[in-house]
């Protein structure tokens, strides 16, 4: 038995270490393409990524620059999270017709509601072009003219080559600056929203349920693809008619199992796998530290007048999930830090790679990489905590800064591209700020503005200061702003926004909301962004020759995959729970029953709608209920990040299981260290959201454009796609 245990323990190391990793679709052949035939894909690579042939990638669009979308009908439907279409959602909503609280459904195509500025992203091609951007790099130029180059390169390279005349080339860097690939994307412009759950489905526990699992969310909504009538994208039209995909995916009425295989295909945003220790420490004991704490003040004055006024409440909604989104992230980030001993791992890592430096001979090339990071990381550490209470205060959390910032903006706009480009930009603005300013409160705003600048003032050294700050009085100054700039109200704004570049400028100089903000920009701009910027480009470069000492001297077999950068990327695993703390095991799969089991009725995160009562006691779950239970959420080691939102969970043979919308608490970490025990991605069951849509919404013309498949009864074959 006990040897048993230790064999199992002793297989599972290495099963385990073969987890996470966001990898390049066009580049799956090989060591990808074998271990996700080792965790059950019955799919080649070529059926994810193919050029010559409609594959899995061409199911899959960019949702807005931000999420990940997938087409589930031949008629262009799309599928993405609620949280994803939220904004949309909101902007169709009046009181008498609530679609977030109430939920849409178009019933026909004709009540499909668009969304100007909404898009959808294709990847065409994709292409290797490190040659040609690195053509010209030489070892004895600086830092600067590296970029400099670079830069021309990519400008170069995404002239010259070939796609069609409504297509776009981009050039994008892996590997830190080691490697470039050009992308051939399709923008589709006329995307129309077809159906949303109400909020206590697609946003069922909100806040405290974000982050966490055992999870019970239908985040989903519904949107489709409109095209011109050469399929082609075309800005919105009556005319235009729904997109024909090159393919779509099939959605599996089996759903998962533990150990099921699972393929999360999508646009992951950012993450940073290879910091030095030294930068994770600053991560854990400075960054998210203060990040936290100055969300910690804003959110504490938003959820007290949310508490206390219900219009408050509808208008912070939006705002104060977004602010509480991050700030719960990163508490979970640092916890995960810590416990995961990712610092520990990372300098063990560090000293395999020197002895690895120092076995091969290659002290002269890389010997001086560490040691550099450890000083230019010193050096940045105060600059970028300046620069996060900055764009924390200025830029995120103050509204009235935040505006006023962008008039700062603006007036740099005029002196460097003169009075046509600040017109264009300051109507744009003026536009733009309408709806903004339909869910401003003053006084909400006025109170963060106080607790804010306060903090600002104690915890900013005096060296990054601007001199109005020192010995100032918080009080007084947050009187005289509130009072009397013109930033509190969507009207004096426009008033002030009124006229030639001249005038506005003499106007923003004499308002003291601006005033301030100017003072807090030309601080940062003088005394913290020019260093950390010069720290930051040495960072950069020595990241970049760090990453290519990791390829060249890892062993074989290492899986070093390239960091997110909101292009297009395969992340595989399997269906597992996770053990978060001693004698804890979660199980990867929730039901309907735990639903109802968080009911508080009327309560602002855990309401349950009647209809759904109804149906779980009914059990009326039709075919998408597996032995008697609805499934509703489920968990897989599929490495993630934020912008996989909305991204497709894929089986073995290439069908819709889910719709990933979220990490586990335990595993947040995962954007700076993957930790196989703990990560966790969170889906959506895609019967589930049949479910919603079918039973609970009667849409049934929708169920009836999809393609429902039984891959794992009857006959697979025929199930699978070709
Ligand atoms: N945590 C998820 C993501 O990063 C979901 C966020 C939306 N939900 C919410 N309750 N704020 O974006
Ligand atoms: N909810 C996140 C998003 O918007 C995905 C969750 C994550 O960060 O993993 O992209």
């Amino acid at each position: 038995m006990k040897l048993l245990r230790l064999l199992f323990i002793f297989l599972s190391v290495p099963l385990f270490a073969q987890q996470g990793g966001m990898w390049i679709p066009s580049l799956l052949e090989g060591m990808n393409e074998t271990e996700m035939k080792n965790l059950g894909m019955k799919m080649s690579a070529k059926d994810i990524y193919d050029v010559n042939n409609a594959s899995l990638k061409d199911a899959i669009p960019h949702f807005n620059g931000g999420c990940t979308s997938e087409v589930i009908s031949d008629q262009g439907l799309l599928l993405t999270n609620h949280h994803c279409g939220y904004s949309q959602i909101q902007s169709h909503s009046t009181l008498e017709n609530d679609y977030l609280a109430d939920g849409f459904w178009a019933m026909s195509k004709k009540e499909e509601l668009p969304n100007p500025g909404v898009t959808a992203t294709f990847i065409v091609r994709i292409e290797d072009v490190t040659t040609k951007i690195m053509a010209g790099i030489t070892d004895a130029m600086s830092e600067a003219d590296k970029k400099a180059k670079i830069e021309t390169n990519i400008a170069a390279v995404s002239q010259s080559s070939v796609k069609e005349a409504w297509q776009e080339n981009r050039v994008r860097t892996f590997y830190e600056g080691n490697q470039y690939m050009l992308f051939v994307v399709e923008t589709y412009k006329d995307i129309r929203l077809v159906g949303a759950p109400p909020s206590s489905i697609g946003k069922f526990g909100s806040d405290s349920d974000n982050w966490i699992w055992p999870r019970h969310t239908g985040d989903f909504s519904l949107f489709r693809i409109y095209a011109d009538k050469n399929n082609r994208p075309a800005e919105y039209s009556e005319d235009n008619v729904p997109y024909t995909p090159k393919h779509f995916l099939p959605i599996s009425l089996d759903g998962v199992a533990e150990n099921d295989f699972t393929l999360v295909f999508g646009f992951p945003g950012t993450t940073d796998e290879y910091l030095p220790a030294v930068a994770i420490e600053q991560v854990i004991n400075t960054l998210n530290p203060a990040r936290i704490a100055i969300r910690d003040k804003a959110l504490a004055v938003q959820d007290k007048y949310m508490r206390a006024d219900p219009q408050i409440k509808i208008q912070y909604a939006s705002k104060f999930a977004s602010i509480a989104n991050y700030w719960k992230k990163w508490r979970g980030e640092t916890l995960g830090l810590k416990k995961s001993n990712a610092v520990g791992i990372k300098k063990q890592q560090e000293s395999a790679l020197t002895a690895q430096i120092n076995k091969k001979g290659k002290q002269q090339e890389y010997g001086q990489l560490l040691p550099q990071f450890e000083t230019y990381y010193t050096q940045r550490e105060p600059y970028a905590l300046a620069r996060e209470y900055f764009l924390e205060t200025a830029l995120r959390n103050v509204e009235l800064l935040r505006t006023a910032y962008q008039a700062y903006q603006l007036v740099q706009v005029y002196e460097n591209r003169g009075e046509q480009s600040f017109e264009d930009r300051r109507d744009n603005m003026v536009d733009r700020m309408s709806s903004q300013y339909k869910n401003y409160s003053k006084k909400v705003d006025e109170e963060v503005f106080d607790a804010l600048i306060a903090f600002y003032a104690e915890k900013v050294p005096a060296q990054f200061l601007p001199d109005s700050f020192k010995d100032m009085n918080v009080e007084a100054l947050t009187k005289n702003v509130y009072g009397n700039s013109a930033f509190v109200s969507y009207n004096s704004f426009k008033t002030l926004m009124d006229g030639d570049a001249e005038t506005v400028i003499t106007n923003l100089k004499n308002d003291p909301g601006y005033q301030v903000v100017k003072d807090m920009a030309d601080a940062y701009f003088e005394k913290v962004a020019p260093k950390y910027e010069e720290l930051q480009l040495n960072i950069s470069g020595l990241e970049r020759d760090y990453m290519k000492a990791l390829l060249e001297l890892s062993p074989k077999d290492a899986r070093i995959f390239p960091n997110a950068n909101s292009t297009l990327r395969v992340t595989y695993g399997k269906v597992a729970g996770y053990s978060p703390a001693d004698a804890v095991y979660y199980e990867p799969v929730t039901h309907l029953e735990g639903v109802i089991q968080k009911y508080v009725p009327g309560d602002y995160e855990f309401d349950v709608p009647q209809k759904l009562i109804d149906l779980y006691n009914a059990k009326d779950y039709g075919e998408y209920a597996e032995d008697g239970r609805m499934p509703v959420n489920f968990i897989g080691t599929n490495h993630t990040t934020g912008g996989n939102s909305g991204s497709p969970a894929i089986d073995a043979y290439g069908n819709l299981v889910g719709l990933n919308f979220d990490r586990v608490w335990e595993g947040t970490m995962s954007d700076y260290y993957y930790d196989p025990a703990l990560s966790r991605n969170i889906m959506v069951d895609a019967r589930y959201v049949l479910f919603i849509i079918d039973k609970y919404a009667g849409a049934k013309n929708l169920i009836e454009e999809m393609k429902l498949v039984h891959p794992k009864k009857g006959n697979k074959k025929s199930k699978k796609k070709k």
